[in-house]
């Protein structure tokens, strides 16, 4: 049963499957008892669609600003907005890698809030020889699109405790659009699933070639562990050009996404200029397992080649 794979891989006892990453995010909270209109403290750089459900489900989603050298964001910057308002932390592994979650955890605990770990982008990846998704626990994970088992479809719920789970299954059984659809094909998922390592070694091979051939000073690589698993491998512009490099690749036929914009953008008022400097620089490479080496090789090459008009 895919549940059980997924509770042994990520060594959580209690595993639900959910229509998505965003369910699995609402499950998570109300399984933990979180008030609804409570503040839940999310990185200012990462999907709009983790704020967007936030904001459905009746919470309010306060930005910590990120890093610019991580992209991830830090127990200090989480510290500076907690609250007695606060309900919980959703401590995302952004872009990918792992976020600073033992030291965001220690937080959690000495404040009394309750963090839950959003490895939809990261799982694959370890930390200290634990899986990211494992770490927290009430952790969440996606198999949407894009996603490192992109099936196109659901996700998943995982808790270490008991309780939480079962008040878990309560609230799926009340709210059955949240529920993994009995009509989706959960074998072929499972199955793509236990591909996961051999997928993540081939993401991780190709960030190496980007690590090992992007050499342009105009760009600038994340700090990360060696074997951190981006999602899009994400550069940052040393200069203020983007929109110029992103008409330039478009001349060579080549697209490249740039995300995240700055969720700061999307609220009436913040105060996150780290994420706000990032969504101005940032591109993003494809190396998922899918990407044909060819295309991988041409993104480098116009990445390099790339140069300006002073
Ligand atoms: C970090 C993160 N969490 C949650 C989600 C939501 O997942 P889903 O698209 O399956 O609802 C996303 C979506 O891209 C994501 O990037």
């Amino acid at each position: 049963m895919f549940s059980v794979t997924l509770s042994r891989y990520f060594g959580m006892p209690d595993v639900l499957l959910t229509s998505s990453g965003s369910a699995a995010i609402i499950v998570a909270l109300k399984a933990n008892e979180i008030p609804q209109g409570s503040e839940v403290i999310i990185p200012a750089s990462c999907c709009p669609i983790v704020l967007f459900t936030l904001q459905l489900a009746g919470y309010k989603p306060v930005l910590a600003d990120v890093e610019v050298a991580t992209l991830n964001c830090s127990a200090a910057n989480i510290a500076a907005r907690l609250n007695d308002k606060t309900g919980a932390i959703l401590a995302v592994h952004g872009y990918g890698g792992p976020c600073d979650i033992e030291a965001i955890m220690q937080l959690g605990k000495l404040h009394g809030v309750t963090v839950i770990e959003d490895a939809c982008l990261a799982y694959g990846g370890m930390l200290n020889g634990i899986p990211l998704g494992g770490i927290a626990d009430t952790t969440v994970l996606s198999f949407g699109y894009d996603k490192p088992i992109a099936f196109g479809y659901g996700g998943a719920v995982l808790f270490r405790d008991q309780g939480a789970a079962t008040r878990a299954l309560a609230y799926l059984n009340e709210n059955t659009l949240l529920r993994f659809c009995q009509h989706q094909d959960v074998s072929v998922l499972h199955e793509l699933f236990l591909q996961l390592p051999e997928f993540t070694q081939q993401r991780l091979e190709n960030i190496l070639l980007v690590k090992q051939t992007i050499n342009t000073p105009l760009f600038s690589h994340p700090e990360a562990q060696p074997d951190t698993p981006f999602w899009r491998y994400p550069l940052l512009m040393t200069i203020d050009r983007r929109d110029d490099f992103i008409n330039y690749a478009r001349q060579r036929e080549m697209v490249f996404t740039t995300h995240y914009q700055s969720l700061g953008a999307l609220m009436t008022m913040s105060d996150v200029d780290n994420a706000d400097f990032i969504a101005k620089r940032v591109i993003n490479l494809f190396v998922r397992a899918e990407t044909r080496p060819q295309q991988l090789l041409d993104m480098i090459d116009i990445v390099n080649e790339y140069r300006y008009e002073s």
